[in-house]
């Protein structure tokens, strides 16, 4: 059976801070777990570099996830360093601290259960066509195993970097964009670990020079699992986009993906469906709905959440994105283009009524994430 996050905690708790007597867990020194079937990955935050505590408590953090839960959990930790265990007063909350992002109006992340929905292809179009429309756009990759924007904007320089050792993000079509495709070889990405992915986003939040943008549009990795749902905890979100297909399956992904934005208090703007409907290009005056009709305001009525619009399967799309420039800008007049702008004027529609709904005390920081205003 596959391990649970919970069961990490509870067996954790047995390995005791010699010093301090008192177990790691309630000590707060466990962070990013990260759970895949038998696979369990944690950092270990000590309070100082090379603390010659660090190695005893990891053998022990291995010990007791074999003893308690399964002796054939592959463990992996990473010793992380947390300078504010030291401290007596606790850190302020992250939305009080001056917020690198603090230029970004709003964050959208574009997310999906299931992958190979059309998800970056959504990414790409929806920040081409705010961008299209006058906007300060950027577009942050979080895929980091299987980065699609380099190829999608035919781009694979290497950023600069500023003399406080900030990456400059490049910029393609007025759309500035930060990928791992720029940084690494692709391969090498394939090996690394959950607190690498992790730490790897927060340096994309934190360590790069976004300057002032209306929208950040972020390519989740596919799925709802512990990385996902630990990026989205990352960043402060303005909200979500669920991409789906019509088919059943799909859609069951979708119903995952809402519940996984619900439990970090992130609005879900609403669902687009891609690939919904074919029209053959000699034949315009037929609709073929090739994976089934309607499914998706079906399910946007069961989980209350809107459908924001419906993407054609078309040729074109796939080849622009393959040619890096979006249909957006590559076929502006197309009928694609025009799907991907009104999702695009939809989705801010969405974020205008949820930031009506949002108290006026606690709108000041839009960009920083503040649960109770989410709900
Ligand atoms: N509406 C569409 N019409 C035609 N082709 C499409 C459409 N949407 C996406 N595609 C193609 O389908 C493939 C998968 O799309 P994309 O990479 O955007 O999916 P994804 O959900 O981001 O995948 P992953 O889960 O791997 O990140 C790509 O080749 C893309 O060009
Ligand atoms: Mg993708």
């Amino acid at each position: 059976m596959a391990i649970q996050k919970e069961q990490i905690k509870t067996a954790l708790a047995h390995v005791l801070h010699p010093e301090k007597k008192v177990d790691i867990v309630s000590l707060n020194m466990i962070q990013d777990i990260i759970v895949q079937d038998k696979y369990v990955s944690f950092t270990l935050e000590m309070p100082a570099q090379n603390d010659h505590l660090a190695q005893g408590l990891s053998q022990g953090c291995e010990g007791a996830i074999h003893k308690f839960i399964d002796r054939d959990a592959v463990v992996d930790i990473q010793i992380g360093i947390n300078v504010s265990q030291q401290r007596q007063t606790p850190p302020p909350a992250p939305e009080l601290t001056a917020s690198p992002l603090s230029g970004v109006k709003n964050i959208i992340a574009v997310a999906s259960g299931k992958g190979g929905v059309g998800k970056s292809t959504v990414a790409v179009n929806l920040a081409a066509a705010l961008a299209r429309n006058g906007a300060k756009v950027g577009l942050m990759d979080a895929d980091i195993y299987g980065p699609s924007i380099p190829t999608m904007f035919d781009l694979f320089e290497r950023p600069n970097i500023t003399i406080q050792k900030k990456l400059i993000p490049l910029e393609k079509y007025g759309i500035k964009l930060v990928s791992m495709g720029f940084l690494v070889d692709v391969n090498q990405a394939m090996v690394w670990r959950g607190p690498m992915v992790t730490s790897a986003i927060k340096q994309f939040m934190n360590d790069v020079e976004w300057g002032e943008l209306d929208f950040m549009i972020l390519d989740l990795p596919p799925g709802t699992g512990d990385i996902q749902l630990t990026i989205v905890q990352s960043v402060p979100l303005s909200g979500a986009v669920i991409v789906s297909t019509p088919q059943n399956v799909a859609l069951d992904d979708v119903r995952k993906g809402v519940a996984m934005f619900h439990k970090v208090n992130v609005p879900v703007l609403g669902v687009i469906e891609n690939m919904a409907y074919f029209i053959p290009p000699d034949a315009p005056e037929k609709k073929y709905y090739i994976f089934g009709q309607g499914g998706a305001s079906r399910l946007a009525d069961e989980l209350a959440v809107p459908v924001l619009g419906e993407i054609p399967l078309e040729q074109p799309i796939r080849e622009s994105g393959d040619n890096g420039k979006p249909i957006v800008l590559a076929d502006q007049e197309s009928a694609a283009a025009a799907s991907f702008l009104a999702c695009s004027a939809n989705m801010q529609q969405q974020l205008a009524i949820r930031a009506a709904q949002i108290p006026k005390d606690l709108s000041i920081s839009f960009t920083g994430k503040s649960p109770s205003a989410h709900t």
